[in-house]
């Protein structure tokens, strides 16, 4: 495979970014940075989560959030649901597209979401069968691919089997999270690779944390596979709390850089990025973890 030419970022900040926040986010300072996202040429934008709120209570208005937004047409606002009960709380705010999540790890997965990965799976049946029945699109998340801060090593099959499950159940596009960020490129393809062996590139998206500083290494491992969609994170933001250890998700400015170099299509306005993602940690009261966004601000 080759490089694409063009490439679909699903900008993952107001939910992964916002998740993990130690002081709770005002939900009017959460609808402005999805607005101030859309304004940008981002065609998807994962704005919250319908997940129990006693488990994440930074998302906890994700009702609001999600009413709140100015729905600009073409733009695609999933949100990530863990269940029936949070596919119920999603219609009802009018959600359109969702996310469901599971891991290749039994270790992180009974952390995350209290139940093993074929537990996970089954609650997903229903709520798949429920989005079809409404027309709702239905992405599907696999974490710790290259690894988990519980049980260490992740055997590839586990990966490509879990990934398998989610696409045969309806799954429109898997995005494969590296939770922790401790991946390299060498691996990073590999394990892309072997995903691709049995659900389409096409149907492929990778999801990386930069906690080693690897991210756009692997990435661009992986953009020289085939996968032309990348999720990532304004500002860097992002970790998920059941994670010990993650930090941030590759920062979307310095993913466009990147592409905008190779002469890669992303359809964002870089400048407008940067823009949005200095407005985020000016309200979040630190600095940017983006490279690009320092050094355009420093110039
Ligand atoms: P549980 O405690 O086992 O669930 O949690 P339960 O069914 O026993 O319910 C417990 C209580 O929660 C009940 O309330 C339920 O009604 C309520 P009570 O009777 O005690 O008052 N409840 C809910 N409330 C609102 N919305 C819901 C919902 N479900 C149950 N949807 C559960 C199981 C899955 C709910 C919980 O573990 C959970 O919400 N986990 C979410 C954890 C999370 O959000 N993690 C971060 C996202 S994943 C991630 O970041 C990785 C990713 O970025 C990719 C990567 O980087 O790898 C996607
Ligand atoms: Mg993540």
């Amino acid at each position: 495979m080759s490089t694409p030419a063009r490439v679909r970022i699903v900008e993952v900040g107001p939910r992964d970014g916002l998740q993990n926040e130690k002081a709770v986010v005002p939900t009017a300072t959460k609808i402005a940075l999805i607005d101030r996202l859309s304004a940008t040429g981002l065609q998807t934008i994962e704005a919250t989560s319908f997940v129990s709120p006693k488990w994440v209570p930074q998302l906890a208005d994700a009702a609001e959030v999600y009413a709140g937004i100015a729905k600009r047409p073409g733009v695609a606002y999933p949100v990530l649901v863990p269940n029936e009960k949070g596919y119920e709380r999603a219609r009802a705010a009018g959600v359109a597209e969702i996310a469901v999540f599971t891991a290749a790890s039994e270790a992180f997965n009974r952390k995350n979401v209290n139940a093993s990965i074929d537990e996970s799976i089954e609650r997903f049946v229903p709520v798949l069968a429920r989005a079809r029945a409404d027309g709702v699109r239905v992405r599907g998340y696999v974490s710790t691919v290259l690894g988990c801060p519980y049980q260490g090593a992740v055997p590839l099959a586990d990966v490509v089997r879990v990934a398998q499950r989610l696409h045969a159940l309806g799954c429109y596009e898997i995005s494969l999270g590296d939770t922790i960020g401790v991946g390299t490129p060498a691996k990073a393809r590999a394990m892309l690779r072997a995903v691709a062996a049995e659900v389409p590139m096409q149907a492929l998206a990778v999801h990386f944390h930069d906690t080693y500083g690897q991210a756009l290494a692997n990435i661009l491992a992986c953009l020289e596979e085939g996968v032309a969609v990348i999720d990532s994170a304004v500002s860097g933001t992002g970790g998920c709390p059941y994670a010990r250890g993650a930090t941030g998700n590759v920062a979307s400015e310095d993913v466009v850089y990147m592409l905008e170099g190779m002469g890669v299509g992303t359809g964002v306005d870089l400048a407008k990025l940067i823009e949005t993602g200095l407005w985020l940690s000016a309200a979040l009261g630190r600095e940017t973890s983006s490279k690009v966004a320092r050094a355009r601000a420093a110039a």
